[in-house]
């Protein structure tokens, strides 16, 4: 018999109206356009306004998209995982949330917290949950409201984030398609470099916290460049060579998109020609763990049954890898 993979089997997204654009940024911070766009790829970023909302609420729509194509209901869910370091609140999880917004009765799930790499960890897990044979839907969802997180008098990082959510639904198959592979890191001495000072048990939230701004993101940029430049490529060089794959088996590579140098970098890695890379950054910035299903998404209508498509990541903690996925199906 053979083996029972998880396969992807429909994906939704979610992005706000509101686009940040670098001529409105210009307005408010020392930069400029030029600058942002070389040194970043980012053009312009949706962020979610209004009273009450929540990164919950970016996986509501996403979520009942995928439902929609699918053409199931959320009763019918299993699990679901939410990555996301923006979550609606401490506790409880924001995939609980998103179950109960969506009807979601019989589902169980929880938040996962990686980050960058968020979408690839869950994944990860969830596709184990899908091979064991107890689950048979399991959605997966990468959602970050950064505007929330985000110091707009700092154009070190307010130039860079922006809003989003991504899912996707993983179902057994037993055709060979689906996740078949994953190279997955971390390593915590990287957390000097990219973290949100307080709020946590460490330092809990009072007057001085906020009054010193330790609410925000906090990067330390080039460090972070440096060590994402070479994890993200290496991570999908090692899947590629353990797999006795070449840049030429691959047909796309869905990378995080929080810089387009790093994503030449990791192609340029990998032997792979620039066609084959999904590039979003420039209309939706980085959306942290929504950026690789929100590539999926943008892209889904080109994926042809069997195409074999690298996942790669690098992000806070430090934690990166990639992936390797054979897409299940031909979108109509
Ligand atoms: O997704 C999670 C993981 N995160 C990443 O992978 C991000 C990794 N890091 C990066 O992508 C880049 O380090 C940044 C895009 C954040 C910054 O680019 P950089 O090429 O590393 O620039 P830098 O920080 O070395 O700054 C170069 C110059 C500095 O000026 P001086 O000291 O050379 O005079 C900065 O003050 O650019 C200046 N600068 C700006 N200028 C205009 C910094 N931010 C801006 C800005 N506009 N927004």
């Amino acid at each position: 018999m053979q083996k029972i993979s998880a396969a992807i089997t429909a994906v939704g997204g979610y992005v706000p109206e509101y686009r940040l654009t670098n001529a409105i940024l210009e307005t408010m911070i020392d930069t400029n356009d030029e600058w942002i766009k070389t040194r970043t790829g980012v053009e312009e970023r949706r962020i979610l306004k209004g009273d009450g909302l929540a990164t919950s609420d970016m996986c509501v729509p996403a979520v009942l998209e995928l439902c929609e194509k699918r053409g199931i209901k959320p009763e019918e869910i299993d699990c679901m995982i939410c990555a996301t370091v923006t979550p609606d609140m401490f506790f409880p999880a924001t995939a609980n949330i998103v179950c109960d917004k969506i009807g979601a009765k019989n589902a169980w799930g929880f938040d996962l917290s990686a980050a960058c790499s968020g979408f690839l960890f869950a994944l990860t897990n969830g596709a184990a949950l899908v091979e064991s044979g107890r689950y048979k839907k399991v959605v997966i969802v990468g959602a970050d409201k950064m505007s929330a997180i985000v110091d707009y008098t700092d154009r070190t990082t307010c130039i860079l984030f922006g809003d989003g959510a991504g899912a996707v639904l993983l179902e057994p198959s037993e055709d060979g398609s689906g996740v078949l592979d994953s190279l997955l890191k971390s390593d915590g001495g990287g957390r000097d470099f990219l973290h949100m000072k307080a709020g946590g048990s460490l330092k809990p939230a009072s007057v001085e916290t906020v009054t010193a701004k330790e609410h925000y993101i906090y990067q330390a940029g080039p460090q972070v460049f440096k060590a994402a430049v070479t994890a993200m490529a290496d991570a999908a060089y090692d899947l590629l060579q353990r797999n006795n794959l070449t840049g030429d088996d691959i047909a796309w590579l869905v990378p995080h998109q929080a810089n387009k140098r790093i994503i030449d970098a990791t192609a340029n890695r990998m032997g792979l020609a620039h066609e084959k890379v999904m590039l979003n950054i420039q209309r939706y910035g980085n959306t942290t763990a929504a950026t690789i299903p929100l590539c999926l998404w943008d892209w889904e209508k080109k994926l042809k049954k069997g195409d074999q498509i690298v996942l790669a990541a690098f992000g806070g903690g430090f934690t990166w890898g990639a992936t390797l996925i054979k897409w299940a199906y031909d979108s109509k």
